[in-house]
């Protein structure tokens, strides 16, 4: 390989020796390269974010659910949220126990809800409806609801999943109609949660959403735990040195007030946050090849088989990823790393999909790129192939994971042509 663009995976020594376009050539592209030394070090990161004594971290798996993913998630002791019944089962297939799996629905079925009742999961409501339903098929049980504090944050009016516009959580206002069906059904609210939204980089809105969110948890008198939620934020643009969260600071601000509600609530209840982005986005290197480069009036285009159906997250947010480059040394040729990076010019990035919103990264300044380059989409561990579809017919890519020690393994195959078409049941015309 001749590195023309690898400024943030060197510095991570992302890639422990390997050759990212050897990769690419053995396991094809696109393909989701995933680091365990990275992600074993933000799953550490956020366990040691208070010094608060009964702390729990719930990696929320809809970010990335890759089983050997989570299956690491579950050694380094954190344990999971989930979303769906999908979610329950590969948690479990990963090892967790029923009771470490925190189920936070929002307006399942009775199917679904029984599923998780049956599975032994700790449950959390969303609506005062769907704490009836619960209360109607598990009378007597344990059971958790979601407010919402009616603060929001995100990166985008998309994810802000609090405050007077979003569908989630129980208003506080209907605290008196929670517990007359606590009372009718004789459930036992084990706890309250909230998740405020994703992406912030710095602490003061997840902070202040806290002090709603104890004024909440101070109206019932035998809560186990608190669950404050995730959205905690990594830098996208790391080539241009943004900084990465605060969690000194924000872990201080924390610690002051868990212990200060703790006294005041009469024991060491337990708290709860639920990151998915900062666990696992920087885990995550998508690695794809260009394969034709072009001029279209103004702009140019460089083509590549990173399509939105491999990575949305560009296309559904205007969301930035660093991109680096890779290049095969069979293409060499007179320019060298440090002239090519100097003739930088502003291309477009895009895949392979039928559509022209299609895009990877609009009017990108990166260094000359060749067909038959590889590029590495950085930070794609969060929302990348978790969101991935089959869209236009195209299979969904490998996934591989680079161990401690540097051997490479295969954790997903690649989809196959048959694996399209396997759920059709054909017309006997
Ligand atoms: N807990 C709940 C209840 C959630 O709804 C979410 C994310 C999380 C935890 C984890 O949030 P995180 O720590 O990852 O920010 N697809 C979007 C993000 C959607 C987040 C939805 N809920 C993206 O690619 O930016």
């Amino acid at each position: 390989m001749r590195s023309v663009y690898t400024k943030v995976t060197d510095s991570m020594n992302f890639f422990e020796g390997n050759d990212p376009v050897e990769l690419a050539k053995t396991y094809g592209t696109p393909l989701y390269v995933c680091n365990e030394r990275i992600l074993r070090s933000r799953c550490r990161d956020l366990k040691h974010l208070v010094t608060y004594p009964n702390f729990v971290v719930d990696y929320s798996a809809k970010a990335n659910s890759n089983l050997a993913f989570l299956q690491i998630v579950r050694s380094e002791g954190l344990e999971v949220d989930a979303m769906s019944p999908g979610e329950i089962y590969v948690e479990k297939m990963a090892g967790f126990a029923p009771k470490e799996i925190f189920y936070i629905c929002n307006n399942v079925s009775e199917e679904e809800m029984q599923y998780a009742i049956d599975e032994d999961v700790i449950v959390s409501v969303d609506s005062v409806s769907q704490l009836e339903m619960f209360g109607r098929l598990a009378p007597g049980h344990d059971v958790a609801v979601r407010f919402n504090p009616g603060v929001g944050a995100g990166h985008h009016e998309k994810v802000v999943t609090a405050g007077k516009k979003t569908k989630f959580g129980v208003d506080p206002e209907f605290i008196p109609q929670v517990k007359e069906i606590l009372k009718k059904y004789d459930l036992h609210l084990i706890g309250i949660n909230q998740h405020i939204g994703s992406l912030f980089m710095t602490g003061d809105a997840f902070v202040k959403s806290i002090d709603s969110l104890l004024e909440i948890a101070a109206q019932f008198p035998d809560l186990d735990f608190i669950d404050m939620g995730g959205g905690f934020g990594i830098p996208y643009k790391k080539e241009d040195g943004e900084a990465p969260l605060d969690l000194k600071n924000l872990g201080e601000a924390l610690d002051k007030k868990l212990f200060e509600f703790a006294e005041k609530y009469g024991k060491m209840i337990k708290f709860r946050i639920e990151p998915g982005r900062y666990i696992s986005a920087e885990s995550n290197v998508l690695l794809g090849q260009v394969h034709s480069i072009k001029h279209n009036h103004d702009k140019k285009f460089v083509g590549c088989d990173i399509g939105f159906q491999v990575l949305i997250r560009p296309a559904m947010y205007d969301s930035y990823h660093g991109i680096e480059i890779y290049r095969p040394d069979e293409t060499k040729q007179a320019d060298e790393t440090a002239e090519t990076a100097a003739l930088a010019e502003l291309v477009t990035v895009v895949g392979n999909i039928c559509e022209s919103g299609d895009i990877l990264a609009k009017d990108r300044l990166l260094p000359p790129i060749k067909e038959g380059d590889i590029l590495g989409v950085l930070d794609a561990g969060a929302y990348g192939f978790t969101m991935s579809s089959n869209y236009n017919n195209r299979l969904r890519p490998a996934e591989i994971l680079i161990r401690e020690n540097g051997d490479v393994v295969l954790t997903r195959r690649r989809e196959k042509l048959e694996d399209l078409v396997k759920d059709l049941i054909p017309l006997d015309l």
